[in-house]
């Protein structure tokens, strides 16, 4: 049966390259995924992603904290161009700032991040990146992966909407195990969305819940 659903709107959060976002707005444009990239917010003015979206024609924002004398000031300022773009989802495709309280708490249950990770392993303050992959190699894991989960009001504690694995391999340094698991992030962040955009995401008794594609 073909989903007659209105694509869904995504408001995107970056800092860098932006491959994540390019991997989703590849999948729109294949239409692999029925959602529209409506606005991108970077708090760097030089990210990758901003560019992109210029480029593409998706409204672009450089939106930073130091811009404003407040935090509200700061807050109201992305609150107004979600609400401009009529967001029904915000994605964090390496954004790497905590989203405002007040924002996680408008948007509750549908702010989106992905995490270089098996959550609940090796996240929170000052795991990211590098020292993400760092951390999974000193500890000597076999496996590690990808996770996209929620966003609450903590560093990478939201409930988990999609997670892959990755093999560890004896010769790993950080850089090769980071590529390979930005392979699955590209196939996973796609995957999260598309649960949202068939509303298939709900929650019971206070935990994520995700049912079958024909309710
Ligand atoms: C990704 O590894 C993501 O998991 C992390 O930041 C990185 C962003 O990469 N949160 P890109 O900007 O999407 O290329």
């Amino acid at each position: 049966m073909s989903d007659k659903r209105e694509p869904i709107k995504i408001t995107a959060f970056a800092s860098g390259r932006g491959s994540n976002l390019e991997a989703i707005l590849k999948n729109i444009d294949s239409g692999k995924l029925n959602a529209r990239v409506v606005a991108v917010i970077a708090n760097k003015s030089k990210a990758g992603a901003l560019e992109n979206a210029r480029n593409r024609g998706i409204a672009a924002y450089h939106i930073s904290r130091l811009h404003f004398e407040s935090d509200k000031g700061f807050e109201n300022k992305l609150l107004s161009v979600m609400e401009e773009h009529e967001t029904d989802l915000v994605v964090l495709a390496g954004y790497m700032k905590k989203i405002p309280a007040a924002i996680v708490r408008v948007y509750k249950g549908k702010i989106l991040n992905i995490h270089p990770a098996l959550l609940p392993s090796f996240g929170g303050h000052g795991l990211y990146g590098r020292f993400v992959h760092k951390a999974v190699l000193d500890y000597g894991c076999k496996v590690s992966g990808a996770t996209v989960h929620l966003v609450d009001e903590e560093y990478d504690t939201g409930p988990p909407v999609v997670q892959k694995c990755v093999p560890v391999k004896e010769d790993d340094t950080p850089e090769l195990l980071a590529a390979r698991v930005l392979t699955i992030e590209h196939e996973i962040f796609s995957e999260a969305i598309k649960l949202f955009a068939q509303g298939r995401v709900s929650f019971k008794d206070g935990k994520l819940a995700i049912s079958p594609v024909d309710k």
